[in-house]
């Protein structure tokens, strides 16, 4: 066997099978493709496999195999692929992931596609209770209330040695009271598992090829067969319709979140706040109710997320205030304040006690330290200095149907409301724009652009246009009230 050849963690090769239909699914994306907290159920997968340090990693596709060949190429391009060219069942699906393989030796984890609660850690153990036991064969259990539809875990007289898995359609009456469930999860020895395949035979309710018959094949050569209880029966549960997408979705939302917990982040809702692997939270965070933090995104301490907030690879600094928002590939500096109602795109970067505001959409923006875009703004393709005032509903126009062109304002500037700033177009430091301007030539240092009609009153424009309105009415009056005003 295998223990004293591979004293290490790391075992020969892993198979992953996932060349299964997944027609409970009823999609035209790949079961194996659907996320858990961001990652493909192969993701996961690929993860936990290269826990055990594999030298080969082998990924058996066949339903929809471009697009999940396409997605290894993506996720883990040092994964070999092998097709099972029609579903004849796991051992079938072994056989092909065999083939890439030639004639490694020593122990060969076999494990699934669609199980993404599945950790590294579970494998490990695996292993090292396979390699302890010196056993030919180990397999993953678990212990389950409604065994339905799993393969049954028959132990001999000790309880220590696995006798066989039976199916649950050819199980016996008595069988199928078992709770001890095959997880679908094995360390082989390889040489074992090749003879075993190669014995194979579909003599069984379904007509496949049971990779769990390989156990039988074992023991009747007088190996030992040995089986792992997972305490933990989650891990073991697959995805084969949407429910179970939603619930294991929820069940490893649930262990993320009490990671962060313990870590000292405040969550008011763990119900409806979700966090991806790849987030990073500081001390005394703060999650408001409907907060989703995914990809790469980091909180800094301090910080304040949501209510009802995405964030996707953001960056928030210490103190930060995010309110009501929907930011991706940002930073949000220290003490800066977004939100309510703000949507950050990328290369949004704002600065120290920056603030955005109400309505404002930003994107490719430099917002430097102390400056503040409060409502109703467009800002793209913008560098703003510190300290800088964009005043209610000033849009940022930089695109002119051809190319997009930068704005700059520079420190201490103050731009007027209803401002259009045309770019490509230069607001040096210290100086001011008007209100209603639109701005399509260069601002110097302390000088005020304007760029609007000059106002002109008509008198009595109402009178001749509108008599005998309430408008004209009131116009009267007051022309009245003015006029009385002037007598006294
Ligand atoms: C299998 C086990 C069962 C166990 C259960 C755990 C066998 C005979 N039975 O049953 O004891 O309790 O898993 O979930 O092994 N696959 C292929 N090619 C095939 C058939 C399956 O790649 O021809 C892949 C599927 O994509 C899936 C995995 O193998 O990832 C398991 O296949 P599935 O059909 O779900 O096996 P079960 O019949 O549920
Ligand atoms: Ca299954």
């Amino acid at each position: 066997m295998s223990d004293n050849t591979q004293p290490n963690a790391s075992v020969s090769a892993v198979i992953i099978l996932a060349a299964g239909a997944g027609t409970r699914m009823k999609s035209a994306t790949s079961k194996l493709l659907h996320q858990v907290a961001g990652r493909s159920l192969l993701h996961f997968a690929v993860d936990a496999a290269n826990a055990v340090e594999p030298e080969r990693l082998v990924v058996v596709v066949g339903h929809q195999r471009e697009q999940v060949e396409a997605h290894l190429a993506e996720i883990a391009p040092h994964v070999t692929t092998a097709v099972q060219e029609a579903p004849r069942g796991t051992g079938d699906a072994v056989r092909s992931g065999l083939v890439p393989l030639d004639d490694a030796s020593g122990d060969i984890v076999v494990t699934m596609g669609d199980v993404p609660l599945l950790s590294g850690e579970t494998l490990r153990e695996l292993v090292a209770e396979h390699r302890q036991q010196g056993q030919a064969v180990t397999v993953l259990t678990t212990r389950i209330a409604d065994p339905a539809g799993y393969g049954r875990i028959v132990r001999d007289a000790g309880g220590t040695q696995v006798a066989r898995i039976v199916e649950e359609r050819d199980c016996t009456e008595a069988q199928r009271l078992i709770d001890e469930i095959n997880a679908g999860i094995y360390v082989f020895d390889a040489a074992v598992l090749r003879a075993g395949l190669a014995q194979l035979t579909a003599g069984n309710a379904q007509g496949e090829l049971y990779l769990t018959d390989v156990i039988t094949f074992a023991r009747a050569q007088g190996h030992r067969v040995g089986g792992v209880v997972l305490a933990d029966s989650i891990q073991a549960e697959g995805v084969n319709d949407r429910a179970q997408l939603s619930r294991l979705n929820r069940e490893y939302n649930r262990r993320i979140l009490a990671k962060w917990m313990d870590a000292g982040v405040t969550i008011l809702d763990p119900e409806t706040t979700w966090i991806h692997d790849g987030v990073d939270l500081a001390e005394d965070v703060t999650l408001l109710p409907g907060t989703s933090l995914e990809g790469a995104t980091s909180v800094a301490r301090g910080a304040t997320i949501g209510p009802d907030t995405t964030l996707i690879d953001v960056e928030v600094g210490e103190g930060a205030s995010v309110v009501r928002t929907h930011g991706s590939l940002s930073v949000i500096g220290p003490g800066a304040t977004v939100g309510p109602f703000s949507f950050l795109r990328p290369g949004t970067e704002l600065g120290v006690k920056a603030k955005v505001g109400a309505f404002v959409e930003t994107k490719n923006a430099k917002v430097g330290d102390g400056s503040k875009v409060p409502h109703l703004t467009y800002c793209g393709d913008a560098i703003l200095g510190d300290g800088v005032n964009i005043g209610a509903g000033t849009i940022f126009a930089n695109y002119d149907g051809v190319t997009k062109s930068t704005t700059t304002v520079g420190d201490h500037s103050f731009i007027g409301s209803d401002t259009v700033l045309v770019a490509p177009v230069q607001i040096a430091a210290g100086a001011y724009v008007a209100a209603g301007s639109t701005i399509s030539a260069d601002v110097g240092p302390g000088e005020l652009g304007v760029a609007r009609a000059r106002q002109r009153n008509v008198p009595q424009w109402v009178a001749r246009k509108r008599a005998g309105t309430k408008t004209a009415a009131a116009a009267e009056a007051a022309i009245r009230a003015a006029g009385e005003a002037v007598a006294q």
